[in-house]
Formats: C-alpha cells, sequence, structure tokens
C-alpha cells in the first residue's frame, strides 16, 4: 500500500460483527473498533465500502450454525460497492470504483464481511461498477447474479432461444434470472404473487403465474408448455416437492430442475423435507424417481461473470432492483424486512453515509 493511502486508511473502523447463533438482533453487534485488515494477499483488494447489501443467508447463518463453524466474530454480508484503496491484482487498481462480493470461504477464514467501512476481499469476486449505475444500486448485485448464472449456465447449460420456468420471479436471484435469460432470448414463465407481476413483467417475463391463485404445478400441468421447459428455476427457496415430482409433465427429457436450495419454513416442515430428500437426492427411477436432473446452484468465485453482468448492465439489457436503502446505523431495521421474505429487489445499507 502507498505511504499516503496507508495514512488515510484508519487502525479501525465501524463494523456489524456476527458474534454469536441468534436472531440478527442477538447476534449481531455495532462496533466502533473492528481492525481494518489492510495487509493484502495476491489477488486482492482493500476496499472501501460505500453501500452494502443484505442476502437471506445472513439471518439463516446466524440462526443455524453453532459458532465454532462459522468463523465468528466476523463482519455480516456479503455484498458491496465501494472504491478501491489498494489493489495486489493488475487488473483492479487503487480508485477503480467496483462491486464484489465476499463469499462464505473467504469470510470464514479472514473475519471479513461487508457491513464495514473497510473489506478486504479477492478480486475473483470483484468487478468495475458500471458508470450508468450507482453505489447504492450495484452493491446487491454479485451474489445473485452469481447464483443465477450458476444455475442456468454453469448447471443447467441454458441455450439461447430456449424456455425458462421460474418459481420466485420477483426474488433477488429470480430477478437476475429472468432477465439472463432474457439477454439470451429465452422465453421465460416465471411465478410470485399478483402483487408483484407489472415488475416482474417489466422484466422481460413473456408468461407470469400467480402462485397464490392455486398449486404452480397443476397450472403448469393443465397448461403444459409446448415446447416443455428446457430449465426450471426454483429461485424462491422454498420447499417446492410437487413442482418437482410432476416436472415430467412440463420440463423436457434431458431438461434440468435447478435449485437455490429448499429450505424448511420451520420445524413444522421438517417431514416435507425428509420426503424432498428421497425424491430429489435417493429415489431412483427405476423405483418411481422422477426422470429428470435435480441439481443445486451456488455463486462462483468467476470475475468473468460479474463482468458480464456490468456490461449488460452498461448496455441497458440489465437493471438493477433496489427494494430500499437502510442507514448503516439501522443495519437491523434492514434484516427484518428480508426476513419478512417480501422484498422486491435488494435490501441495501448505506455504509458511506455521503453514497448516492
Ligand atoms: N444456493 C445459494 O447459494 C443461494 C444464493 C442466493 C440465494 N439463495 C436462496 O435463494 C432464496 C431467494 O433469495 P433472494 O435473495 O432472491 O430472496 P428475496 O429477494 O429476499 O425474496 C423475497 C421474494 O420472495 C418471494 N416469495 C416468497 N415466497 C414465495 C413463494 N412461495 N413463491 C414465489 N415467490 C415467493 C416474494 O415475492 P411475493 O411477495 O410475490 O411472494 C419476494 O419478492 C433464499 O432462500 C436464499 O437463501 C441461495
Amino acid at each position: 500500500m502507498s505511504d499516503t493511502l496507508a495514512t488515510s486508511v484508519p487502525q479501525t473502523q465501524k463494523a456489524w460483527l456476527a458474534i454469536r447463533r441468534g436472531e440478527p438482533s442477538y447476534a449481531l453487534r455495532l462496533d466502533n473498533n473492528v481492525p481494518v485488515s489492510s495487509k493484502l494477499e495476491n489477488g486482492e483488494v482493500l476496499v472501501k465500502v460505500q453501500a452494502a447489501a443484505l442476502n437471506p443467508v445472513d439471518h439463516k447463518k446466524l440462526k443455524l450454525l453453532p459458532t465454532v463453524f462459522s468463523g465468528r466474530p466476523h463482519v455480516i454480508s456479503h455484498d458491496f460497492a465501494g472504491i478501491v484503496l489498494a489493489s495486489s491484482d493488475s487488473k483492479i487498481k487503487q480508485g477503480d470504483e467496483v462491486f464484489g462480493t465476499i463469499l462464505p470461504n473467504f469470510q470464514n477464514r479472514t473475519h471479513q464481511g461487508a457491513l464495514s467501512q473497510f473489506a478486504r476481499a479477492p478480486t475473483k469476486t470483484v468487478a468495475l461498477r458500471p458508470m450508468n449505475i450507482t453505489p447504492t444500486q450495484a452493491a446487491g448485485l454479485a451474489v445473485v447474479c452469481l447464483t443465477a448464472y450458476n444455475a442456468l449456465f454453469d448447471v443447467a447449460k441454458l441455450e439461447p432461444g430456449q424456455s425458462l420456468f421460474v418459481s420466485g420471479g420477483s426474488t433477488a436471484v429470480g430477478i437476475a434470472a429472468i432477465q439472463l435469460a432474457k439477454a439470451i432470448g429465452c422465453k421465460v414463465t416465471a411465478t410470485a404473487s399478483g402483487k408483484n407481476e407489472e415488475l416482474v413483467k417489466s422484466l422481460g417475463t413473456d408468461v407470469f403465474i400467480d402462485y397464490t391463485k392455486g398449486p404452480v404445478h397443476e397450472t403448469l400441468e393443465h397448461n403444459a408448455p409446448t415446447p416443455k421447459f428446457h430449465v426450471i428455476l426454483e429461485a424462491a427457496g422454498i420447499l417446492a416437492l410437487p413442482l418437482w415430482t410432476h416436472s415430467e409433465a412440463y420440463l423436457t427429457p434431458g431438461g434440468t430442475f435447478v435449485s437455490v436450495g429448499p429450505q424448511p419454513d420451520g420445524a413444522g416442515e421438517i417431514p416435507i423435507l425428509i420426503r424432498y430428500i428421497w425424491e430429489a437426492f435417493i429415489r431412483p427411477t427405476w423405483l418411481g424417481g422422477v426422470k429428470r436432473k435435480w441439481r443445486l446452484c451456488h455463486p462462483q468465485e468467476k470475475q468473468e461473470q460479474l463482468e458480464h453482468i456490468a456490461k449488460l448492465i452498461s448496455e441497458g439489457k440489465f437493471k438493477s432492483v433496489v427494494d430500499s436503502v437502510y442507514d448503516f446505523d439501522d443495519a437491523l431495521k434492514a434484516f427484518e424486512h428480508v426476513m419478512t421474505k417480501r422484498a422486491r429487489g435488494k435490501v441495501i445499507v448505506k455504509v458511506d453515509p455521503s453514497a448516492d
């Protein structure tokens, strides 16, 4: 790091720390004395964070994972936008305005996170911010875009002109997936509750299904698409077991059902989770199992995918959808909002009050 820069980076900072297991209001602490990790390994940047974004995984891990498996205490959250203060990578340099993420493996190892004034991050998950969006618009892009990218292209091999079904079109992952699929000329069918129809259609969705009006698998069986879907993305993280077990009716042979991870909504759904695991992972087709591929998706450390999103944004082919923006000190309110599962786009926390 240059001498000028070294004097402009304080030794300690303000950050939201995950300190124990539990609800965010119990498990997080706003700490004014968190050391700034300014010593970079190869391929890393030190970023002055302008805005950070929350993901449901933040509060899920807080509630579920015992401290011993989670690298606590660590700064909470993954996604950010900011300005590079130092870089050990030839591609990204000091002064660059970037967006990116600190994925769990890096977070567990380094205790870094996005809800802090300064964050160290690997450049594999950082890209230049397109100049036609602001830091608060860019902060929430990385995890959901990398997840949607992995689901559609790494896992399901979606091709131009094919047909995609998205369960949860108004989730942030769904919003990214719809736009990525439309950018390569796919036909998209997506669900959400009726109040989100306009949003989901504004992303280019061709067919909208209001999931509150009846079981989605029945709607699809009664109006089977021709041709059948090539890919189904379950982007709401729900235990949509019938959507999978009936999928031969509307997913083409050789097609892939990708899930962000079916999660029980409370202890009452544990028996459904057990059945889901049996139906999706274990039951062979010769014992009546579904004759389609079922796969999970995860964000990968692929800088080129973030660069592609940035290019689509700068060309006006992909938009960032922000639900709400909270002040740094109000991060707990932002967590409460994410936990309602009703956000329509990303929930952002302004780390630098002057960020737009
Ligand atoms: N595998 C991974 O690595 C990975 C990565 C990212 C996210 N995820 C998971 O993916 C899921 C979505 O994450 P996110 O950040 O995109 O969520 P989010 O934006 O916070 O999701 C909120 C949206 O969910 C919709 N929704 C709620 N229940 C629904 C249902 N039954 N059917 C359809 N839509 C429903 C709501 O729309 P309505 O109000 O219209 O219902 C709302 O717009 C979460 O479970 C998250 O943990 C997994």
